[in-house]
């Protein structure tokens, strides 16, 4: 029998660690990693549903597999996802897709082992999606793509129904790991040789509401802070909301917490933010960042933004221009509108034209960079702390990590230094990265 396996991800953060639990559990099974979908014995397409050409990628890539199943028979094809828990698309799998031999959701995934071993016993098409959480599930086997850093979800799910956002829907409610269970998990990490965790959870500042403990994100920041031999505390995503000044003070005082925030605001016109169902206004995001900027030294600030939401006037995109100026973000995921069906938004009147879209994503990103350049500027010169994590991607002689803050650095040194932090002269600021030399040996 051919046991190895390919998984090919398409989602968030959230997404990749749940294929690094899926491969966790395919190597406890026995079965190994390839390169080639065509020849594997397992594929597993981990879905996302956020934007609509995430949805046509997908049907496209397990459309070829009806081919590639012609050459190689006995592959049996996985999907999962967050695009699984849309009836619609089930259905779609179900009366279109022959090829596709198991499929579940994302509440579930620690069945997937006992599916595959039904599927391979009966051969027979098996789906299994549950609506909501089936309760948290600890200790699954994790594949971790680097040993000296690692994805920790503190939280599942999202209550905000922001009303452009299909996550909600595709991952059910807020649910919060019990803080011993994380700080147990990071501990271990860190026993492993791990030196820098990525806190993981649509929301993170609201992290324990669930729990009604009184325990929240700045006291589990604090904890986590505490665990020897530990490194780096990196956390996403914020919602401006739910950024209280007891998170603003612990990032600021734990020291291991880096000076690095994602905080997506989404739009900076007041009226379309209410549209949204974000929770804040114009003047409360840009108070925000200047206290967050005025109590946390060379903090970097990062966004998401959406262009193009229906309604969107001239005067409304001009006042996201304005935010995003006055909060001078580091840098930006911009996205245009994308219309998901079974959310408010598309159904609301005034969807803005294609073009329209188009032009302001471009006028935004003009701004962005700018912005980004003048925020890099600042590196030129100076000597930063960096985890190196491997070749540079457009130069193998070179090697690539991230500062404190987040930024990454291509610069020359020693690969055996790949897994370690170390200094860094920065010779050259850019616009998306910064280049540099290693000054120093191994720390
Ligand atoms: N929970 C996080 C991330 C959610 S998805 C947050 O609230 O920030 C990541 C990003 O995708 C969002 O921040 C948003 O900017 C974008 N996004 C979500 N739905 C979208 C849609 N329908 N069209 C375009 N962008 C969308
Ligand atoms: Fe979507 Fe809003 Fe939840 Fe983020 S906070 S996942 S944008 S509903
Ligand atoms: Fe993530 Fe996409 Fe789901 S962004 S939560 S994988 S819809």
């Amino acid at each position: 029998m051919n046991k190895t396996y390919k998984i090919i991800t398409y989602g968030c953060q959230m997404n990749e660690n749940d294929s690094e639990k899926i491969s966790g559990m395919l190597k406890e099974m026995g079965y190994t990693p390839t390169d080639d979908e065509k020849t594997a014995g397992v594929v597993v397409m981990n879905t996302c549903s956020v934007r609509e050409n995430a949805d046509e990628r997908f049907f496209g890539n397990v459309g070829n597999f009806k081919h590639i199943k012609k050459k190689n028979p006995d592959l049996i094809l996985a999907v999962c996802g967050c695009m699984m828990q849309q009836p619609a698309i089930v259905k779609q799998i179900k009366e279109k897709n022959p090829q596709v031999d198991i499929v579940f959701g994302t509440h579930n995934i620690e069945h997937f082992p006992q599916l595959l071993e039904e599927f391979i016993e009966t051969r027979s098409r098996t789906i299994e999606i549950y609506d909501d959480d089936q309760g948290l599930v600890e200790n699954l086997p994790v594949d971790r793509k680097y040993p000296f850093k690692s994805y920790v979800s503190i939280m599942k799910g999202c209550n905000n129904f922001c009303t452009y956002c299909i996550v909600p829907y595709t991952r059910g409610r807020e649910v919060s790991r019990p803080h011993e269970k994380i700080i147990e998990e990071i501990t271990r990490l860190v026993e492993d040789g791990c030196l820098e965790v990525m806190l993981l959870g649509q929301n993170v500042n609201s992290y324990g509401n669930d729990r009604r403990d009184g325990y929240g994100f700045a006291d589990l920041l604090r904890d986590v802070n505490a665990i020897e031999g530990l490194r780096r505390i990196r956390f996403m995503t914020s919602h401006p909301k739910d950024m209280s000044d007891a998170v603003i003070e612990a990032i600021a005082t734990c020291d291991k917490v880096c000076p690095s925030i994602h905080l997506a605001i989404q739009s900076g016109s007041t009226r379309i933010l209410k549209a949204m169902h974000r929770g804040y206004t114009k003047e409360q995001i840009i108070a925000l960042v200047e206290k967050i900027r005025n109590r946390i030294p060379h903090v970097a600030i990062t966004t998401d933004i959406i262009v193009g939401f229906p309604g969107e006037t001239e005067a409304d995109f001009e006042e996201t221009l304005d935010v995003v100026r006055a909060c001078r973000f580091d840098s930006a995921f911009s996205f245009i509108y994308s219309k998901r069906s079974g959310t408010p938004a598309a159904e609301m009147d005034d969807q803005i034209p294609d073009e329209v879209k188009h032009q302001r994503l471009n006028r935004l990103l003009d701004v962005l960079h700018e912005i980004g350049n003048d925020q890099n500027a600042w590196f030129q010169d100076q000597d930063v702390e960096v985890l190196v994590e491997g070749k540079s991607a457009h130069n193998p002689n070179k090697l690539s990590g991230r500062t404190l803050n987040g930024k990454l650095v291509n610069f020359t040194g020693d690969m055996a230094t790949i897994g370690t932090i170390i200094p860094v002269h920065i010779d050259r600021a850019k616009t998306f990265s910064l280049d540099g030399t290693a000054i120093g040996s191994l720390n």
